[in-house]
């Protein structure tokens, strides 16, 4: 049988899940993980390498036989390593740098999203010289709330949604002074409000053919009630209930098939994970951002759930053999709280000593995210510290599930959000 010895890069929750899941498989070589956490040194050798090094990443690949890259984060799939790889013969498991504008640049999506008339919000598109002229347009539409958009990778702190005239006036401006985002604001997307509830279906694709493989809800904001500063995520579940039958088969013909389709067109051939981040309104489903690789938190809830051999869809889906693939899911709810140290996203305490790890429910699976060893302790090393995910057979016994877990980690300044599937659980009444 052949066997893949894997690369995988990032350092997150997601990475964690993906390495969980890839163990499982018989095909599975060595595993290293770049740079990995706590949690990825579980299950394979984690190294250190800078993931904008794409020359070290090339050495330490043929120093190691490695024959499969899988790329976790956006960064370097929007910094084009997929196409350094490849032209080193390389066969990596995510999008070229072109299709990877669907994350990259919102202004590519928009105009991508209009060519191929896929549903999603009116918009604009100003440059950073003309925000006189963006304010003008927005005063005349008159219409708010209304969302300004950097077009870049912000790390999730390039979306304002405004209530009023004043509040666009101080964005523009917090724009221009912020060094960090005025690159990503080269060019600024004003874009219709949505109303509806948020959901997202995660695709793999070859280029050709497709799989939706599981959707889910995630959490952005900080407090309890979609309160407080956006985040990477606070939680997630799976499946949400507001992502119906109906509504996924809208999703598929509306949506996933002309997306794939389009970007095969413009000669953008989609390979790797899809995210279509949905608003579900009362006129349907409509896209409000693609991204270019799993949702963190939500390829937590999604990976469990998943019955086939990753290692294996990853390989086909490099190999074009997509069409030759099913996707199975176990009927389970899923349910992720993310353990955060208090203040995340803002400032925050690191080299907190995490107890209770070893404590846990057999069933609950724990993913690391920010965490570190310090003289054989565990301890705290970013925002987002850890992933606590049940499972149940309703989303209730998977949020229950979750939630008990929970209770048994400890560590100072622990910040939780205690509503982490509410939602789903209202929906279904
Ligand atoms: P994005 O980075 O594009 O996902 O935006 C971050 C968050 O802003 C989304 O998850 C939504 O909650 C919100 N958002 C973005 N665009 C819109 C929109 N057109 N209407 C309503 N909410 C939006
Ligand atoms: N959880 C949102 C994201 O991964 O972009």
């Amino acid at each position: 049988m052949d066997t893949y010895n894997v690369l995988l890069l990032g350092n997150g929750g997601r990475e964690h899940a993906i390495a969980w899941k890839l163990v499982q498989s018989e095909k599975l070589g060595a595993l290293y993980i770049a740079p990995g956490n706590p949690g990825t040194a579980q299950y394979g050798k984690n190294v250190e390498l800078s993931l904008s090094d794409f020359d070290a990443i090339l050495s330490f690949i043929r120093e190691n036989n490695i024959e499969l890259v899988i790329v976790g984060p956006e960064k370097p799939l929007v910094n084009g390593i997929t196409d350094f790889l490849k032209k080193h013969d390389v066969p990596v498991f995510g999008p070229s740098q072109k299709a990877s504008m669907l994350e990259g640049s919102k202004e590519f999506a928009k105009e991508f999203m209009t060519k191929y008339k896929i549903p999603t919000a009116d918009y604009s598109v100003f440059s950073s010289l003309d925000f006189d002229d963006a304010l003008k347009f927005i005063q005349l539409k008159d219409t708010y709330p209304i969302v300004l958009k950097a077009d870049g990778l912000a790390a999730g702190k390039g979306v304002f949604i405004c209530h009023s005239e004043d509040e666009v006036k101080q964005r523009l401006l917090g724009i221009k002074k912020d060094k960090t985002l005025s690159e990503a604001a080269n060019r600024l997307v004003v874009e219709e409000f949505l109303e509806g509830e948020e959901a997202s279906v995660f695709v793999i694709s070859d280029g050709h053919t497709s799989h939706v493989l599981h959707n889910a809800q995630d959490h952005k904001r900080a407090g309890d009630g979609d309160t407080g500063l956006n985040t990477g995520g606070m939680g997630a579940y799976s499946p949400a209930p507001v992502v119906t039958e109906e509504i996924l088969e809208q999703v598929k013909s509306e949506i996933i098939n002309p997306t794939i389709t389009g970007m095969s067109l413009e000669e953008y051939e989609y390979v790797g994970i899809l995210y279509v981040g949905l608003m579900i309104t009362a006129d349907g489903p409509k896209v409000i951002e693609y991204n270019c690789r799993f949702g963190d938190p939500e390829c937590q809830v999604i990976l469990p759930s998943l019955e086939n051999d990753l290692l294996e869809l990853f390989v086909a889906t490099t190999e074009q053999r997509l069409d030759e693939k099913t996707i199975y899911l176990d009927n389970k709810y899923r349910c992720c709280v993310v353990l955060a140290s208090e203040g995340y996203p803002l400032a925050y305490n690191k080299g907190m000593e995490i107890n209770g790890l070893d404590e846990v429910d057999e069933d609950a699976i724990i993913f690391h995210a920010g965490t570190a060893e310090k003289n054989g302790a565990t301890v705290t090393d970013g925002g987002r510290v850890l992933n606590v995910v049940g499972s149940g057979n309703t989303l209730q016994d998977a949020i229950n599930h979750a939630y008990k877990n929970v209770d048994i980690i400890s560590f100072e300044n622990k910040y939780f959000r205690k509503d982490i599937g509410g939602k789903g659980l209202r929906r279904i009444g």
